[in-house]
């Protein structure tokens, strides 16, 4: 060590500026500021709100700041990057393992960075004792000021490499973070928004569904006791996989925080032949100044401008659906079905999607699944005369399918029994009576792309429901290892062949609802079907949840019957529109049913949709909760802003405070119209507000500024109702 007394404070600078360099990463609002040092392990030094410079930081090296603490090991770090085994300090190893039990100890350390590409690091690491090198690559979109995050790791020994876990990286967060939001969940109750102070002793989940799973979406968001949705620090992380994973939040040593997570790799999993190298999914981490709200907007942003892949480059207008599912289940009788195209047709829905049931044998969910063409009993001349007739009416044909899966009774399965995931001399474990197609192998997915093609060759169908009915268990491949990773990238690359042979075709990804939902899928499709649960208020809870990661556009949301099949609750169709108004807008009922006025009801909020659709999908999502428990979501363009104002339950105030709408702040002036009212709002029989009569006839106009801080006033709303109100950005400004 040396000693800064000594030395002159050029010569300290000197000594420093040669050991240690600051790399950062420049976004619109974020700095990224990693210390590098050739022959040492990369450290974090920065991660939150524009730092343009820092020369204390570019002096003082990790190592210079803090001395080492009794009864530690006489190797002082920062929080590294990519941690090795036997690390000696407290940081759980990135990368842990072995060769035969051998080679468990790695120590990587820089061999090589770069950052001559505007916004990207590239560090190159490696153990030349173990014979490893890992590439880390950070960038910064622009887009968005998104972190994005990337690590290689290759074996360069002669012998195979055992991994036993591998994080995208170790990310140092400072000791404000002390606080953790993140999903629970189950079927048909899937984003369950939750939040609490990190225990001393840290946070981990682990998620081993195989898929994306109901309970444990891989998002996190490490917050401030302060932050709050829209004022405070938030850094919010989501791997971008559709598989299993693992994060943890461990407190250091000097109190920050080390978030690692990554894909949870099952034993034996990940074996690195000499030579192989091995990629993880990506980690994407969106800093916010602004609270949680800012962090949602950037992984928003980043979602739409570099993730989704849409046909023909640019999303079309998201088309009104009609699902069968709740309508027929599975109980396909073309005459009913023509009937129900009909009357979609008539209501303005723009596209109709097959669901569960049309396929050889499929009359319950014991059977068929594998067998992927027309039941000829229910379609005698196969799906054309349905199609051309949805067609004929001026709309899509969409059809479910649910590619990796295969029922013990079905052809496919008496065929190939081997084709199911399973360890051999075990029993197989089903789950909704079946099994897992191991699509890992070649003839497997050359089945299901064979079938698939030409169901889409044959037909004009321009839309798939992608669904995936089972979590993954004893996912053995045919070799008898562990079969989970591979099986979701071989899910992606057929679903990318599928993409490249029928590139108009757009594709949902449904998991029994909402079980696989993640920007690693959305590579891939372009839809989520967030939860079986059409339930309106569940929704409410659902939708608020699903929007922290997900913009509306991408959505499912569907008026479902009254009762809801999943809860047994009802509530008025006007506020199962409200509620779907803010999603991808779909009906999912039997509709030949309704009443007339229903009829007109529905039809009304489908048109409201159409003609909303624009700003709902194009413009900047945000949402927020009020002090006395109302809900609100927005989308704001440059020339309109739509906004639901949402109760699920009874107030506990009589008069309703000014809802406060911080994203619309700003000089602008706002023309506020009520476009609709839903439910019972509490005001004397005769008489309302002039304010309120106001926002029904020609308007009244607010500031920008005046509606983030003083308020939007409202009327006391009661139980399931709703207020869509659509907000005109007037010419000039308040302070014209
Ligand atoms: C899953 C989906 C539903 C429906 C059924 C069909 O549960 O989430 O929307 O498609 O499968 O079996």
């Amino acid at each position: 060590m040396y000693s800064p007394t000594k030395i002159s404070f050029k010569q300290q600078l000197e000594i420093q500026m040669i050991s240690h360099k600051i790399l950062a990463l420049h976004g619109r609002a974020t700095t990224v500021m990693i210390e590098v040092t050739l022959g040492k392990m990369p450290v974090w030094r920065y991660f939150g709100a524009t730092l343009k410079s820092a020369p204390g930081a570019r002096q003082w090296a990790v190592t210079d700041v803090r001395a080492p603490l009794p009864a530690s090991i006489d190797r002082l770090e920062g929080v590294p990057l990519f941690p090795g085994e036997a690390n000696g300090q407290k940081f759980s190893p990135a990368l842990s393992m072995h060769r035969g039990g051998l080679d468990w100890v790695h120590e990587c350390i820089l061999t090589q960075w770069d950052d001559s590409t505007e916004g990207t690091i590239r560090l190159v690491l490696s153990d030349a004792l173990v014979g490893i090198s890992v590439i880390l690559v950070l960038s910064l979109a622009p887009e968005s000021d998104v972190l994005r995050m990337r690590t290689q790791l290759k074996n360069h020994g002669n012998a195979p490499l055992e991994l036993q876990s591998m994080a995208v990286a170790t990310i140092g967060l400072p000791s404000a973070a002390r606080e953790i939001g993140y999903f629970t969940g189950q079927w048909a109750q899937e984003f369950q928004w939750r939040r609490h102070a990190i225990a001393p002793t840290g946070w981990e989940r682990v998620s081993r569904a195989g898929r994306t799973s109901h309970d444990a979406v891989p998002a996190w968001c490490m917050l401030t006791p302060e932050t709050a949705q829209f004022v405070g620090q938030a850094w919010c992380a989501h791997l971008a996989w559709s598989g299993n994973h693992r994060v943890s939040v461990l407190p250091t040593d000097g109190g920050s925080f080390c978030l690692q997570a990554g894909e949870y790799l099952a034993p034996g999993e990940a074996f690195l032949a000499p030579g192989d190298s091995i990629e993880t999914p990506e980690l994407l981490i969106s800093y916010s100044s602004n609270g949680l709200d800012g962090a949602s907007v950037a992984l928003h942003e980043h979602l739409q401008s570099a993730v989704l892949k849409w046909p023909g480059g640019r999303m079309r207008p998201r088309p009104v659906h009609l699902n069968t599912w709740e309508a027929v289940y599975f109980r396909h009788d073309l005459v009913e079905l023509t009937d129900l195209a009909g009357k979609a047709s008539s209501l303005g829905i723009e596209r109709f999607v097959l669901d569960d049931g049309w396929f050889q044998g499929r009359n319950d969910d014991l059977a068929a699944l594998g067998d992927w063409w027309p039941d000829p009993t229910k379609y005698p001349a196969g799906l054309a005369p349905l199609i051309d007739h949805v067609r004929g009416l001026g709309m899509e044909f969409g059809l479910w399918v649910e590619p990796e899966m295969v029922n013990p009774d079905s052809q496919l399965f008496r065929n190939h029994p081997d084709w199911a995931l399973q360890i051999s001399g075990r029993e197989f474990v089903t789950g909704r009576n079946q099994l897992v197609l191991d699509v890992f192998r070649p003839e497997v997915a050359d089945y299901l792309f064979s079938k698939l093609d030409v169901l889409l060759r044959d037909n004009a169908i321009s839309y798939l429901k992608w669904d995936m009915n089972r979590d993954l268990a004893q996912a053995g491949g045919a070799d008898g290892r562990a079969s989970y990773r591979r099986q979701v990238h071989s899910l992606y690359a057929l679903l990318d062949k599928i993409r490249a042979a029928h590139p108009t075709v757009e594709i949902e990804s449904c998991a029994a609802g909402g079980a696989r939902t993640d920007y690693g899928i959305l590579r891939h499709t372009h839809r989520l079907w967030l939860s079986d649960n059409n339930d309106a208020l569940s929704r409410l809870t659902i939708q608020s949840g699903a929007f922290r990661l997900f913009p509306p556009e991408i959505a499912g949301s569907h008026v479902g019957p009254a009762p809801a099949h999943t809860t047994g609750r009802s509530q008025s169709l006007e506020f199962r529109g409200a509620i779907s108004l803010f999603g991808h807008f779909g009906i999912e009922a039997d509709i030949r049913y309704l009443s007339d006025g229903d009829c007109q009801i529905l039809a009304g909020w489908i048109s409201l949709y159409k003609s909303l659709r624009d700003t709902l999908h194009h413009g900047r999502f945000h949402q927020g909760n009020s002090a006395t428990g109302l809900t609100w979501w927005m989308a704001i363009d440059d020339h309109r802003a739509v906004l639901g104002v949402f109760r699920g339950t009874q107030p506990d105030s009589a008069n309703e405070p000014e809802l406060l709408l911080p994203p619309l702040t700003g000089d602008a002036l706002w023309r506020v119209r009520m476009e609709r009212c839903v439910g019972k709002i509490r005001a004397h029989a005769s008489i309302d507000a002039p304010l309120f009569d106001a926002y029904r006839e020609g308007g009244a106009i607010f500031s920008g500024h005046e509606l983030a801080q003083l308020g939007l006033p409202l009327p006391t709303m009661n139980a399931e109702s709703a207020l869509i109100f659509v907000l005109d950005r007037l010419p000039g400004n308040a302070l014209d």
